[in-house]
């Protein structure tokens, strides 16, 4: 009896480990499954808070970038002092845009059909260091509007992080061009 009591609380204590560990990878976030796979979020027109848009007037077959984050992000962000929480997802947008001269003024620039999106998942935990699309304190993902199931992104070393250098001192996003986040 003496000599099985601690086997059988190392076997349990085991058991619990992998339980919770698992528990764990599960409720990190929706978008997100055991091998860092992300999926596309697609109610965040409706549910999501908009943090701001990024306007290429030159650019009118994709120069729409309208930026969501997760309800619950912004106001935890702030509440952190500008510190992103783990599991927030953010998304970007790009949509052509159409041009028109309107009551309010000439040339007014707006959102038309979607051309692709950019997802990223904050991760503070380095939680899938062998996934090339995980790394720098995110996950990197990127879905086009033809095949919008499908990430292809490869790398985000390759494909990613080389144009957010310039956001690098922001963990990486560009937050001065989101109100929501700079407003007391
Ligand atoms: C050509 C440069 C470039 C590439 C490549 C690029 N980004 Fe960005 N990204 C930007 C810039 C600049 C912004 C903000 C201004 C804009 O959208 O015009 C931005 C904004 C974003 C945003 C909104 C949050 C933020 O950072 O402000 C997300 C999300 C995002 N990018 C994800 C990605 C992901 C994921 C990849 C790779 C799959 C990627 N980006 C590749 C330049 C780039």
């Amino acid at each position: 009896m003496y000599r099985i009591l601690p086997i059988f609380l190392i076997i349990a204590s085991l058991g619990f480990v992998m339980f919770s560990n698992a528990e764990e990878g599960d409720s990190f976030s929706p978008y997100v499954d055991s091998e860092g796979n992300i999926s596309r979020p697609t109610d965040f027109r409706e549910k999501w808070a908009y943090l701001g848009s990024w306007v290429h007037p030159e650019d009118l077959k994709s120069g729409m970038h309208n930026v969501y984050a997760e309800p619950g992000v912004a106001q935890k962000y702030k509440a952190n002092g500008g510190k992103f929480p783990d599991g927030a997802v953010l998304i970007k947008e790009v949509l052509s845009e159409a041009s028109q001269d309107m009551t309010t003024g000439k040339g007014v620039l707006y959102s038309k059909d979607t051309v692709l999106w950019f997802v990223m998942v904050k991760d503070e935990k380095g939680r899938f260091k062998d996934n090339p699309k995980w790394g720098d304190g995110w996950g990197w993902a990127q879905f086009l509007a033809e095949n919008p199931s499908v990430d292809v992104a490869v790398d985000y070393k390759k494909n990613c992080l080389g144009c957010h250098i310039p956001a690098k001192g922001t963990d990486w996003i560009y937050t001065y061009g989101y109100p929501v986040l700079n407003s007391k």
